[in-house]
């Protein structure tokens, strides 16, 4: 099992009030599977993607991560586990404008220390995957929705994480440029990378093999059979 959530409470302060967003999430994944969890704006999505990722923790529950006991570990661990297990994506990319895409493809390499000759073929053999060998010296500013996307799929592939988990991926795409998106998604379930894929659009949830449901910070098993 790769991921085990249990009993997930996520409750933000705002002001005097307690806003109660996750109510017993349970959610297990097993290493390779591809997951959709769906709902709509809203429901909490966002809060548990945050929470999966060791972006930010649960106000209670347990959440164990390849392994290890999320809630235990320090901050410093934390990074550590995040950077080598998770690789992330955005529905806004989240790319440095400044930087070029192999640049920006090589920055978690940096944080992993890995010396810069190395780090420029791997971010290069990684752009090379997602079908964009030819715009490396690119400026995110230079390339379309869908080619920001793909950048940012190989930022989070290039340090070999087991498990890709992305927010809303195609919710700023075209529907061409959602459809290479799931392709490439497609193609890393394949070579053994674990899914987890959040959306509130039901034909882009359509491409896991498996979805879950969240509505009103609840989750559930998806009442349809997936093909
Ligand atoms: N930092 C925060 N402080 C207070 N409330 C928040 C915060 N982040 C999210 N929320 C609330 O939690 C609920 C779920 O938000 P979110 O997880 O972003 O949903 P989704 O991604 O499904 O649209 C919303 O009602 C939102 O207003
Ligand atoms: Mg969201």
């Amino acid at each position: 099992m790769i991921l085990k959530l249990e009993h997930i409470y996520k409750d933000y302060i705002q002001g005097k009030m307690t806003v109660p967003v996750l109510k017993d999430v349970s959610l297990y994944v097993e290493e390779g599977e591809y997951v959709a969890i769906m709902g709509p704006s809203g429901s909490g999505k966002s809060t548990l993607m945050n929470i999966i990722g060791c972006l930010d923790l649960p106000t209670s529950g347990s959440y164990e991560l390849a392994g290890s006991d999320v809630l235990s570990l320090n901050e410093n661990k934390l990074a550590d586990l995040r950077l080598g297990t998770i690789g992330f994506v955005f529905q806004n990319f989240q790319l440095l404008p400044r930087m070029s895409a192999l640049e920006n493809v090589a920055l978690p390499l940096v944080y992993a220390g890995i010396r810069k000759k190395v780090r420029r073929e791997r971010a290069r053999e990684a752009l090379v995957r997602v079908g964009l060998e030819d715009r490396t010296s690119f400026n995110p500013t230079q390339l379309s929705g869908g080619q920001k996307q793909r950048v940012a799929i190989a930022r989070a592939m290039v340090n070999k994480p087991k498990i890709l988990l992305a927010d809303e991926p195609t919710g700023a795409l075209d529907s061409r440029s959602s459809a290479q998106v799931m392709e490439l998604f497609q193609k890393l379930n394949e070579e053994g990378v674990t899914v987890v894929m959040i959306t509130h659009d039901p034909g882009i949830a359509h491409h896991a093999k498996r979805i879950v449901d969240i509505f009103d910070g609840e989750i559930s098993e998806h009442r349809e059979a997936v093909q």
